[in-house]
């Protein structure tokens, strides 16, 4: 299934000409290929967000961002929420296809031998402020397990990829219901043998000694739907972080706590908490109208969070199955929700409204998601792990295809605007204070 060179590409500039080959994806996307064009020209290419930029070949998601198609390794995400849970994702996503019984079998296996964090890494968690931010301890605790669990870098695969996947996926997991349990100041409740991986996690957010929790299958469904819709997103911010990183041949851990921060910022996965914190505000205000305003005004910073997208020039079809499933959850558990109203209005007004309409701004996967983590009780700022959480898979898939396919370090160029060469007397004369 690698790329086809088809076509070949002419750049033109005054008398010289290049020819560049074309090649094309197995759905039909076309690029230029330029790796040539700096040896052949002394040209490079200038892509400032690399919005316009593949970076890789890779086999594992596919977007049309006009079309709303998601697929993981060729099946649309529409079919997997309905037919299996996160774990098979994770799987598929690494392997590329999904788990057979006895594979799922072996894979939930590791996850429940790696689901305990090294009881010495316990003690970091005291070490932190009461108030700091869960994507922030997440990210310094998984740069840390390089130190507890070594071996798993990318010269080497000494680990076995399930086993290296499944640690990650599975502490990473009881890392973030530790930070939330010490955050409230309740014991942490460790992981159990006999539950599934979201059922487990559930289990050891809100279970205490004072109050069992009561696990509910429906919330248990919905947030292996949940984790499945965020599990890869191809090349992203975050997954490029881990593939950049990565590419200095750092160990898998150190890529996904870059990838970890990279999604922390309000432009990416953080805009999930931010949609929240931004629809109070508007349900305080009243005036969904005035909101609108703001977000069209070039002087004004606000923007409508949880809308847009650099890929998505169409409904994001992640935010179309949250918001179905939004509705129907809350029904369910006889939950009113006063921002979901907010939302619904918000939304409305804003896909009637020209200058979202022109620019193809439309819901992302941000802006239902943290409504139903609200009603399944878990806190604001605890939402941006939940896609941490989520997203491990992919990220790992991604380490593995990078290393797999050899990439160089990542080390782009640059167009250089700053000064020419500086003459001695741009020195100031000798500070007597420094003598
Ligand atoms: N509210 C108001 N205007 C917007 C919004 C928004 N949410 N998003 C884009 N625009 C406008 C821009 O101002 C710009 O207008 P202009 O052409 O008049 O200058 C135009 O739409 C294009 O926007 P860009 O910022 O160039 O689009 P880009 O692809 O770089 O950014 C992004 C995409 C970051 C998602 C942007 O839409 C945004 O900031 N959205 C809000 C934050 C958010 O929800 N992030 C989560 C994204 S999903 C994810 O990462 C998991």
């Amino acid at each position: 299934m690698a790329a086809t060179a088809s076509d070949t590409a002419t750049l033109t500039l005054g008398d010289l000409s290049v020819n560049l080959p074309v090649v094309t994806g197995s759905e039909g996307e076309q690029a230029v290929d330029i790796t040539s064009l700096r040896e052949k020209t002394k040209l490079v290419t200038l892509d400032p967000g690399l919005g316009n930029t593949a970076s890789c070949f890779s086999k594992i998601t596919y977007i049309d961002g006009e079309r709303g198609i998601l697929r993981y390794r060729g099946i649309p995400i529409e079919t997997l929420v309905e037919k299996v849970m996160f774990v098979d994702v994770a799987y598929l996503l690494v392997h590329g296809t999904l788990p057979t019984a006895e594979e799922r079998h072996n894979f939930s296996q590791l996850l429940n031998f790696n689901s305990l964090m090294h009881e010495d890494m316990r003690h970091f968690f005291d070490l932190f402020p009461h108030e700091a931010h869960p994507m922030h301890i997440l990210a310094t605790m998984i740069n840390a397990m390089a130190a507890f669990y070594p071996n798993v870098d990318s010269q080497s695969l000494v680990e076995n990829i399930d086993r290296a996947t499944a640690r990650v996926i599975s502490i990473v997991r009881t890392m973030a219901a530790f930070v939330y349990k010490k955050s409230i100041g309740e014991p942490v409740v460790y992981p159990r043998h006999d539950l599934s991986y979201c059922a487990n996690f559930l289990n050891m957010m809100f279970d205490s000694p004072v109050k069992p929790y009561q696990i509910r299958p429906e919330t248990v469904r919905l947030l292996n739907i949940l984790l499945i819709l965020h599990a890869d997103h191809e090349q992203n911010c975050s997954t490029t972080a881990v593939r950049v990183i990565g590419s200095a041949q750092v160990n898998l851990y150190a890529t996904i706590s870059a990838g970890i921060s990279a999604l922390s910022g309000p432009l990416h996965g953080g805009a999930n908490q931010a949609v929240i914190e931004m629809l109070r505000m508007i349900q305080q205000d009243g005036d969904v109208g005035k909101f609108i305003r703001k977000a069209k005004d070039k002087d004004d910073p606000f923007r409508l969070m949880g809308f847009g997208h650099r890929v998505y020039k169409i409904y994001d079809p992640r935010a179309a199955i949250i918001r179905r499933e939004c509705e129907a959850y809350l029904k369910t558990i006889h939950y009113c929700d006063p921002l979901l109203d907010v939302a619904r209005r918000l939304e409305d007004a804003a896909l009637a409204d020209s200058y979202f309409i022109d620019r193809h701004l439309y819901p992302n996967v941000d802006f239902y998601s943290g409504i139903l983590y609200r009603a399944m009780g878990i806190p604001e700022n605890m939402f941006t792990a939940m896609f941490a959480l989520a997203r491990l898979p992919g990220w790992v898939a991604h380490w593995q295809e990078m290393i797999g396919s050899r990439t160089k370090i990542v080390r782009p160029r640059q167009v250089y605007i700053g000064k020419g060469l500086q003459t001695a007397d741009v020195f100031p004369s000798k500070n007597p204070l420094l003598i």
